[in-house]
């Protein structure tokens, strides 16, 4: 009886966000547009393939931007470093693109290597200027947490510089308890065990993730055959056929 309550709730509240999703008219992110706070938004896990647009995002990060992210004042060949040591298979890295398929926020979920350590893990985690306070970085704790649970981590770590308030305060939401040592702090949020709402959870908001992004992928080719088209039609470039009028 516990377990149908459970999974109707999970319906319940895959529902209420698809609908939050959809009436959140012309700000969908499915649609490409601003991301209200309360908003669905989907965060898709990256792969090999993305390293790419991993590197570009964190290149576009300013100094003092790289310099919170890190920990220390990381240059261009460091994060080039970091970009190629991700491990894909071993941590979790997820993205938020916009409707070009820009990767306009990043979060790392990194596992500790120490076998003793085994049951912790690292969040680190930047999201783009243009995109801040619309509750991005709060969303991919969320996400990152979610999964790390349902992977038995108990132990979820970040490490921030103590001024960095938007970060302490996601971490402070979430329940972690936040250790200041000067200039810099720590922050530890204890997980509970993996449980069938959890677990169902999880598995929504890959299904969405995934669906929005081959939707961005198909719009993206859509509108780059237009622009073919139309450079076809202003004589800039021969054409290899005719388009249909
Ligand atoms: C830290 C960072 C990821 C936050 O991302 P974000 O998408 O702006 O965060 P959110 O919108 O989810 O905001 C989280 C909370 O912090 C608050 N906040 C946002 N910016 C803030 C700021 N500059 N000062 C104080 N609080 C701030 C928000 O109001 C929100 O609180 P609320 O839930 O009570 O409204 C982003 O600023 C960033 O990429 N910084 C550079 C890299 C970095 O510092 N990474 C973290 C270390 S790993």
């Amino acid at each position: 009886m516990s377990g149908l309550r459970e999974t109707l709730s999970i319906v319940r509240d895959a529902a209420a966000g698809l609908l939050r999703w959809r009436t959140s008219a012309g700000a969908s992110p499915l649609l490409g547009g601003r991301f209200p706070k309360a908003a669905l938004v989907p965060i898709r896990g990256l792969r090999p393939r993305h390293r790419a647009a991993v590197l570009a995002h964190l290149l576009e990060l300013s100094p003092a931007d790289r310099y919170m992210r890190f920990g220390y004042a990381a240059q261009d060949a460091q994060i080039e470093r970091y970009a190629q040591s991700l491990d894909f298979d071993r941590d979790q890295v997820y993205g938020v693109f916009n409707r070009r398929l820009r990767l306009i926020a990043i979060a790392h979920l990194a596992y500790a290597q120490d076998p003793k350590a085994d049951r912790c893990a690292e969040f680190g985690v930047s999201v783009l200027p243009a995109y801040r306070g619309k509750g991005l970085g709060a969303k991919l704790f969320a996400r990152a947490q979610l999964h790390a649970q349902n992977d038995r981590i108990s132990l979820l770590f970040i490490h921030a510089l103590s001024e960095n308030s938007a970060m302490l305060k996601i971490a402070r939401k979430a329940g972690a308890t936040v250790e200041r040592f000067g200039s810099e702090s720590d922050a530890y949020l204890q997980l509970p065990r993996p449980t069938l709402h959890s677990q169902w959870s999880e598995a929504v908001d890959t299904q969405i993730a995934d669906t929005d992004y081959r939707l961005k992928v198909q719009a993206h080719h859509f509108w780059g055959l237009l622009a073919g088209f139309q450079q076809v039609r202003q004589g800039l470039r021969p054409g290899q056929g005719k388009p249909t009028p």
